[in-house]
């Protein structure tokens, strides 16, 4: 192996000078530094708020390393509308998973954003901060109170603001501007009026009970039905690239260094408290004979993501020993959890077809009606492409006494959290197994299951670091998943069965889940066509100092090792019950105050 710098002796309380000024480089040749105090692995959705907080001191260098290019000039990164066609682009590291067990064998789309902003760059927009209750598990799980509500709400505000939305309506009544912060990223209620709208909400305030209305989910009441807060501002997608690391990258003492992939970490040493893996070996292709290294002086920080930070830890000898040997790979600090928990939220897309012309079916079909909705984006910042393709969203508690919740504790974190989710969409939404008809007006509603009980893994293929690894997310594998999935799907019907629809939309169910009759049929079609929301988490837990179980501690620092922290969603203790972006930069956001504080930053 040719590398082309070697290990120098570790320093641990040394800072570097600053002398040159920002820079991106685009191979790990053209590095000119081979020493950084901080080395970010990943410059996605965690990584970039790391980057902009850590080199707020001037004094601190700081390298962030990420596989993928910049995406903040790609069209398709900022119409939030057509998010829905990043998957399975040159942004998306177009994995997929392991056959699935609960999806009668079948393998599934596993997007994963690649590239500056990470999955944040990719994602539907959706901005849930997750209920109190969720936090104040973590506190109680972890045994640390750091991680309550009442201290990450300070994150939380640090992180996003609320700005109106791209038609500047009189948003009152949709949102509650009070419970809302003052951070980089840019959270609006849609800019774009449905049809669909005002039927949902009427809906809401006609069934009441569980599908109450709630006027702002980031109240911390994560029940009832409401308006969809989404990553938008001024009708642009606002991203972690876009708000953190664009507005920071041409500060002198931040490099940033695309298209580059980290092979793994090499231990320098050991010290008392246990190993230093403070070297990062990188490359961009499987040549083995071109790789560079560059060392980290105070801290290595993982946040390439849920599968690429225990993908990193295994190939580094980090993990379960025995099966790392069964690969060729030395153990070097065993910890059995590596990779293990994998925890997604199911998704069935369940179409209706209406009588009403009032979706946006036609976009989708016709060149020149996509065309004008394009140009009208890009002249005007108005318009359907504003928004993610839905603009309202429902959180359910299962019915007392739901035979999903026998012999079980509640798997959901208190009474503010839900069980499962309904998202309304006004066409037909290119989210499972089935393609949209030539013909035809169309509703969506996605269901999924929440607070699921299924645990997978992300575990190697091959040592080599360019193999995409064995990604098993264990769709519905539980009772529990299976039946408060069927219980979304029949709230799904019952909410399009209630008056407001039945004057122009009359919505009739379609294709196979017309026949699904029956609680089992329902099941069977949800194994058929279920896919996740892409909110996977958990493959490098927190958990308490004395657990036996968890990769890192409640300071998220990899237990066993030195200087070594794992920053992103793998370090979730269990999921958020609502879409977990936020989740993130709450978490990068305190981690970022942790770093400082551990450094006298
Ligand atoms: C299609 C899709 C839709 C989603 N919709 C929503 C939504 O509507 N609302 C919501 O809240 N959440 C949504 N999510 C989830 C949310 O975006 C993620 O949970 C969050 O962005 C994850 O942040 P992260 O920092 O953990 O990882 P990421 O943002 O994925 O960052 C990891 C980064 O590390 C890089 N990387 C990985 N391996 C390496 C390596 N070896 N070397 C160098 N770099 C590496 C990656 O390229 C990436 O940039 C969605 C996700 C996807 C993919
Ligand atoms: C921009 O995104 C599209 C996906 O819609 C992708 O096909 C294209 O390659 C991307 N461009 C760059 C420069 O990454
Ligand atoms: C090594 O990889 C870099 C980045 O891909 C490339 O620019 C360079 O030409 C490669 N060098 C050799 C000797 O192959
Ligand atoms: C939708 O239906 C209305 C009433 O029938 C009609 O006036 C309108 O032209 C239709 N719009 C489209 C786009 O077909």
């Amino acid at each position: 192996m040719k590398f082309q710098l070697l290990v120098i002796p570790f320093v641990h309380l040394a800072f570097l000078p600053n002398l040159v000024s920002a820079t991106v480089y685009t191979s790990h040749t053209q590095l000119t530094k081979r020493q950084y105090d901080i080395i970010i692995i990943g410059g996605g959705t965690a990584g970039s708020v790391l980057a902009n907080r850590l080199t707020e001191n001037s004094k601190v260098s700081v390298l962030v390393i990420e596989a993928g290019a910049d995406t903040k000039d790609n069209l398709s990164v900022q119409v939030p509308f057509l998010g829905s066609t990043l998957p399975g682009t040159a942004v998306d590291w177009a994995f997929t998973s392991t056959a699935q067990s609960g999806l009668n064998g079948r393998t599934i789309p596993y997007a994963r954003g690649l590239g500056l902003g990470g999955s944040s760059a990719i994602n539907l927009l959706t901005y849930n901060r997750g209920s109190d209750d969720i936090w104040n598990s973590w506190a109680s799980i972890t045994g640390d109170s750091a991680w309550c509500w009442n201290n990450v709400k300070q994150y939380y505000l640090k992180s996003s603001s609320l700005v109106a939305p791209a038609d500047g309506r009189d948003t009152t009544g949709q949102v509650d501007p009070s419970v809302h912060g003052s951070g980089p990223v840019e959270v609006s209620v849609p800019g774009f009026s449905l049809p669909i709208d005002t039927l949902v909400v009427q809906t809401s305030k006609q069934l009441g009970g569980r599908f109450k209305y709630n006027v702002d989910f980031n109240s911390g009441d994560f029940t009832g039905v409401g308006f969809m807060q989404s990553t938008v501002g001024g009708g642009e997608r606002s991203d972690a690239n876009t708000a953190y690391l664009q507005p920071v990258i041409s500060r002198s003492n931040l490099d940033v260094l695309i298209n580059t992939q980290v092979t793994k970490l090499v231990q320098s040493g050991t010290s008392k408290l246990g190993p230093i893996f403070n070297i990062v070996e990188l490359g961009s292709t499987a040549d083995k004979n071109n790789r560079s290294q560059v060392m980290a002086l105070k801290e290595t920080i993982l946040s390439a993501g849920v599968i690429g930070t225990p993908q990193i830890l295994q190939l580094s000898g980090i993990g379960p020993s025995a099966s790392l040997k069964s690969l060729g790979i030395t153990p070097l600090l065993d910890i059995a959890d590596v990779g293990t928990g994998l925890v997604d939220h199911p998704m069935v897309a369940n179409y209706f077809q209406v009588s009403s012309n009032g979706t946006w079916d036609d976009v989708l079909r016709d060149n020149s009606l996509l065309g004008s909705t394009l140009g009208q984006w890009q002249s005007s910042r108005q318009g359907l492409f504003v928004d993610s393709p839905a603009n309202t969203q429902g959180y359910q508690r299962l019915p007392a006494g739901s035979s999903a919740l026998a012999g079980i504790a509640d798997p959901a974190a208190g009474s503010k959290s839900a069980h499962t989710e309904l998202i309304f969409v006004d066409g037909f939404a290119p989210f499972g197994e089935l393609t949209q008809p030539a013909t035809g007006n169309y509703l969506t509603v996605l269901t999924a299951v929440v607070s699921p009980t299924s645990r997978g893994s992300v575990t190697l293929a091959s040592t080599d670091p360019f193999a995409k690894p064995l990604i098993n997310p264990a769709v519905l594998t539980t009772n529990f998943d299976i039946l408060a999935m069927v219980q979304a799907m029949k709230d799904a019907q019952t909410f399009l069965a209630a008056a407001p629809w039945q004057q122009d939309f009359k919505p009739v169910a379609f294709g196979d889940l017309a026949n699904a009759k029956t609680d089992a049929d329902k099941a069977t079609f949800a194994r058929n066509n279920a896919v996740t929301v892409n909110h996977p988490a958990g493959t490098a837990r927190m958990s308490s100092a004395s657990s036996k179980s968890g990769v890192v501690d409640s300071q998220l620092r990899v237990k066993g090792a030195q200087f070594l922290r794992v920053v992103d969603a793998s370090v979730f203790p269990t999921i958020p019950e609502c879409h977990i972006q936020a989740a993130v930069y709450i978490v990068a956001e305190r981690a970022a105050d942790l770093i400082k504080t551990a450094y006298g930053l």
